[in-house]
């Protein structure tokens, strides 16, 4: 089954909207299969971000993820990368539609409140960046049989 990576940013813990974000995913019907708080240290704030290396927002935003706790998660479903993208909202909260959680709780692209991965090859990297296999779960979930055929 396909899973994504989600992390609820240092700004998310500190606002105290982890519980309100995480209803939202299991409202949609996201399996959870997988959750930590963390600090992230350097080297992996650095490879989270590798794509961007090089970028203005690149250092700023790797500080950003290592300033304060975060909340990293791995959730499970049908097209679940996608869902996610879209229950996150676009990336700058000030375009980002209010209807998603970018839109919703956030006011600046520097401070966006969440992660998710991009494409499932994005989850699988950030999956194994932050999580040993052990800690991802498998489990049978009420319900399940009513969200798809
Ligand atoms: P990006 O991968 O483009 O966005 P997303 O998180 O939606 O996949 O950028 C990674 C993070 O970098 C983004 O969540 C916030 C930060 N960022 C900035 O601070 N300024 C910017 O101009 C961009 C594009 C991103
Ligand atoms: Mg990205």
């Amino acid at each position: 089954m396909e899973k994504t990576f989600i992390m609820l940013k240092p700004d998310a813990v500190q606002r105290g909207l982890v519980g309100q974000i995480i209803s939202r995913f299991e409202s949609k019907g996201c399996k959870l299969v997988g959750m930590k708080l963390i600090k992230v240290n350097r080297d992996v704030a650095e490879q989270h971000y590798a794509e961007h290396k090089g970028k203005s927002f690149f250092e700023p935003t790797v500080n950003y993820i290592m300033s304060s706790p975060v909340v990293a998660m791995v959730w499970e479903g049908k097209n679940v990368v996608v869902i996610a993208r879209e229950l996150m909202g676009a990336t700058n909260p000030v375009s980002a539609n209010p209807g998603t959680i970018r839109g919703a709780y956030g006011m600046d692209i520097s401070r966006n409140i969440i992660h998710g991965s991009d494409s499932e090859v994005s989850a699988k990297r950030e999956i194994a960046l932050y999580f040993q296999p052990g800690e991802i779960l498998e489990y049978p979930k009420a319900g399940e049989e009513w969200l798809s055929e």
